[in-house]
């Protein structure tokens, strides 16, 4: 099976209006995702891939919260840019989520990975998009529910009240 991926360009006017009202997101707020997560990659720990990962999260309040990859030299003991970042949200606070950014130093863009994926699942609905920008500033936007299908999430579990004491 494959699946159309569509990529835009943050430069384009166009692209960058489309996507908004698809997802409901400013300009600014677009832009924002695309400096902050962009950014963020200065702020990775990873001496072992070298492969830097910046997120960058939009709470529904309009906050904008970011995170890096954070490596190890136990290798699989390190930790993705995207659960650092809402580790960091959650952990403020913060419970509802607009949209997501991930950025990469490759072309096309990455995606989060399918660890990534089901901790955002946690936290996001699954209507949520998340924008993947590569180096120059193209970009993928596709829903949570794209990336993570048939998924399985908190509400699938009985409620902690059925639980026994
Ligand atoms: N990485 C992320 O931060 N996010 C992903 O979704 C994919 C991979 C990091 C983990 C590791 O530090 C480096 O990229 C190479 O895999």
């Amino acid at each position: 099976m494959s699946t159309t991926v569509l990529t835009l360009q943050s430069s384009n006017p166009t692209d960058v209006s489309s996507a908004c009202s698809t997802y409901s997101l400013t300009t600014l707020q677009f832009e924002a995702l695309h400096a902050r997560s962009a950014a963020a990659k200065a702020t990775a720990y990873c001496p072992y891939s070298r492969f830097r990962v910046g997120a960058s999260i939009l709470t529904e309040d309009g906050a904008f919260i970011d995170g890096a990859n954070v490596e190890n030299a136990a290798y699989p003991v390190g930790t993705c840019a995207e659960r650092v970042a809402f580790g960091k949200a959650v952990t403020e606070g913060h419970k509802k989520f607009k949209a997501v950014g991930v950025a990469t130093d490759i072309s096309p863009p990455a995606s989060p990975c399918g660890m990534c994926r089901q901790f955002i699942r946690e936290f996001c609905e699954l209507q949520t998009p998340i924008f993947m920008f590569d180096k120059d500033g193209a970009f993928v936007v596709m829903k949570l529910e794209q990336l993570l299908p048939v998924s399985f999430g908190p509400e699938a579990l009985p409620p902690p009240s059925f639980l026994p004491a």
